[in-house]
């Protein structure tokens, strides 16, 4: 059976409540109670913007890195917020869920990471999102984990990608690969904020450790102002005792790390990556849009200024 057999997911006559039926002041998904959270403030149009940079990331794969870098992104830019989205796997999934076939992409990231001379811009493409802009990659990326290793700086080198755009958005996330390599050090170089999605499976807990350890290293190293932005539940499945119980002991262990907003699993998410597009403007009426606004507000109180 794979993760993504449909006996696993509810049917849609049997949808779990959404997290959002949970009100104010009630004990939520993490067993704690449900904070009231502010709605976004609408932002300037006349602001001076200086990107908050999110690096999605966590080793183990299949957690949710991805879907949650398309839908929290198209979350945040529903409230405004200029957003770019930065596929920085050579899996190229980010672009595939966005409807860009990374096989006929002419440039992508490699080309910024390392061929002096492209222009960002001309690699950034919109997306069907208003506000909502992608850079891509493709397979090509897996080369620059091994070409980066003879750079000067090299674990800098996104840092200095993404300096050419920082003044054009409000937020940008970058979706990590499931690896704790070269790339996934640019990106925490890169990052203000690391967000690690956890799937709510008995084994996530094991590698959040390693992260940890990795983050540490980023922090003493190489970017002394890395925060931990939060763990956030992924594919939650709240008929299950054992889902509960991973989410208890990720609260026990982290405490108000973990987001209270959680992620539940429903076939609607694996059907947006077929459909190209963000689960807010597929069904953008749906339990998971929910979720994904929610957790767009939990980010934004989290991140004021953003
Ligand atoms: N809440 C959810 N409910 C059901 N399926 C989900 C959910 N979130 C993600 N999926 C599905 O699980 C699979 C893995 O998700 P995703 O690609 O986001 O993980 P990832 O951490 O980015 O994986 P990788 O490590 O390979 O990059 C995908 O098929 C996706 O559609
Ligand atoms: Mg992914």
């Amino acid at each position: 059976m794979t993760s993504n057999d449909p006996a696993l997911f509810e049917s849609e006559a049997s949808v779990v409540e959404p997290e959002t039926s949970v009100a104010v002041g009630e004990i939520g998904p993490t067993g704690r109670p449900l904070p009231n959270l502010p709605e976004p403030t609408v932002p300037d149009p006349a602001r001076a913007m200086r990107a908050l940079i999110i690096a999605m990331c966590n080793q183990k794969g299949g957690v949710g890195k991805t879907t949650t870098t398309i839908n929290l992104g198209a979350a945040l830019a529903e409230t405004g917020r200029k957003v770019l989205l930065v596929d920085f796997d050579p899996q190229g999934s980010l672009s595939v869920g966005l409807g860009v076939n990374p096989h006929l992409l002419e440039t992508s990231i490699y080309n910024l990471l390392l061929m002096k001379g492209t222009d960002i811009h001309e690699v950034i493409r919109p997306t069907n999102v208003a506000g909502l802009d992608l850079l891509p990659a493709n397979i090509d990326l897996s080369a620059a984990e091994v070409q980066l290793v003879s750079e000067v700086a090299r674990e800098q080198t996104l840092t200095r990608v993404l300096a050419k755009v920082r003044g054009e958005y409000d937020i940008i996330l970058i979706d990590c690969a499931p690896s704790l390599g070269l790339l996934t050090i640019n990106a925490l170089t890169a990052a203000d904020k690391v967000m690690m999605p956890l799937e709510c499976e008995f084994f996530a807990l094991r590698g959040i450790a390693l992260l940890t350890d990795t983050i540490t290293k980023v922090q003493d190293r190489l970017n002394p102002d890395l925060q931990v932005l939060g763990i956030v539940g992924t594919m939650y499945d709240a008929r299950t005792l054992h889902s509960r119980e991973v989410l208890e002991r990720v609260t026990e262990a982290f405490g108000d790390e973990v987001f209270h907003t959680v992620i539940r699993r429903t076939i609607k998410f694996p059907e947006t990556t077929v459909a190209g597009e963000p689960i807010t403007t597929y069904a953008t009426n749906s339990p998971g849009a929910a979720q994904y606004r929610m957790l767009a507000k939990e980010v934004l109180a989290k991140c004021p200024g953003a």
